[in-house]
């Protein structure tokens, strides 16, 4: 789907008043209907990284082909952008227009779809992230995490093959990051889309298939999400923050209680203890 060959990426630094390379000598390819995690310090790359899928950065040296469409390719620009769509950190920031219908309609008028189809296409979309009951409103009175979905709605009426989400959860309340999370989710099981998502959110990578570590520019490895978790010098290093949960597994079996598997979700967490106290009870 996303193909990066030997990509790097120079910048100029006004501090050290020179161009310095933000990304180094990138291979990586994202596949069909595949949900990858990127994660890293900050400033380790990762935006950067991810402004190549679509063309909004275009590598000094190496090549991106998105669905067989070089980056470089002036003339595709709309079509690479239809593609991938891109869902970032600030709710407010996405937001284009005082009318809910409108703002998920307007990247669609922008590629002069005709009025009937538009209106299936972004009433699908807002169904799709639940907030259809929303159409009329002023995106201004929304909260957080359904601004976020209605700038979801806006990619996904698109028709994208690929929706790449940069910290789409760091500025929301525990609320309206569930809402958010939940709606990614419910994009992997549903219709296919190939997912990027990056995130410093630990509850947040349980979904990936894969997840990519990046450092100073660089993919420096590649796991599984359980892997991460089985490591805690690990987590520490990437800034991630365990779960009550994540402590509380590595507690008991530091008491020798080793519950059946590790997870950042507290009622599943709960049931496995409630599990294991009844076997104690029994025996
Ligand atoms: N346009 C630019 N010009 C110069 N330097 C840049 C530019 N964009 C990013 N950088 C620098 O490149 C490095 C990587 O930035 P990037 O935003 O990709 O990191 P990140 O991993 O997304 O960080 P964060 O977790 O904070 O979002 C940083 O040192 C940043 O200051
Ligand atoms: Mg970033």
């Amino acid at each position: 789907m996303i193909e990066l060959r030997n990509v790097s990426f120079s910048a100029y630094d006004e501090e050290t008043s020179q161009n310095n390379y933000i990304l180094k000598e990138i291979n990586l390819n994202i596949y069909k209907r595949e949900f990858v995690v990127i994660l890293g310090k900050n400033g380790s790359g990762k935006s950067t990284l991810v402004k190549h899928f679509n063309g909004v950065l275009i590598p000094t040296s190496g090549d991106v082909v998105a669905d067989g469409i070089n980056t470089k390719d002036e003339d595709k620009f709309c079509e690479i952008r239809q593609k991938i769509g891109m869902v970032f950190q600030n709710p407010d920031n996405q937001i284009v227009s005082s009318v809910v219908e409108e703002d998920v309609a307007f990247g669609l008028e922008n590629l002069g779809i005709p009025r009937r189809e538009m209106v299936s296409l972004v009433d699908n979309a807002l169904k799709c992230v639940g907030m259809y009951d929303f159409k009329k409103s002023s995106p201004n009175m929304l909260s957080g995490g359904q601004k976020q979905r209605i700038a979801i709605a806006g990619v996904l009426a698109m028709n994208p093959e690929c929706i790449v989400f940069d910290e789409p959860t760091s500025m929301l309340d525990p609320e309206g990051r569930k809402e958010v999370v939940d709606t990614i989710q419910n994009l992997k099981k549903g219709n296919g889309t190939t997912i990027v998502l990056i995130t410093h959110n630990i509850e947040e990578i349980f979904c990936a298939d894969r997840v990519i570590i990046m450092d100073s520019g660089r993919i420096v490895s590649e796991v599984t999400p359980y892997e991460i978790l089985l490591d805690k010098n690990y987590m520490r290093m990437l800034g991630l923050k365990a779960t009550q949960s994540i402590d509380l597994f590595y507690k008991l079996a530091g008491r020798g209680i080793n519950l059946p598997f590790l997870t950042a979700d507290e009622d599943k967490c709960a049931d496995m203890i409630v599990e294991f106290l009844e076997e104690k009870k029994c025996r």
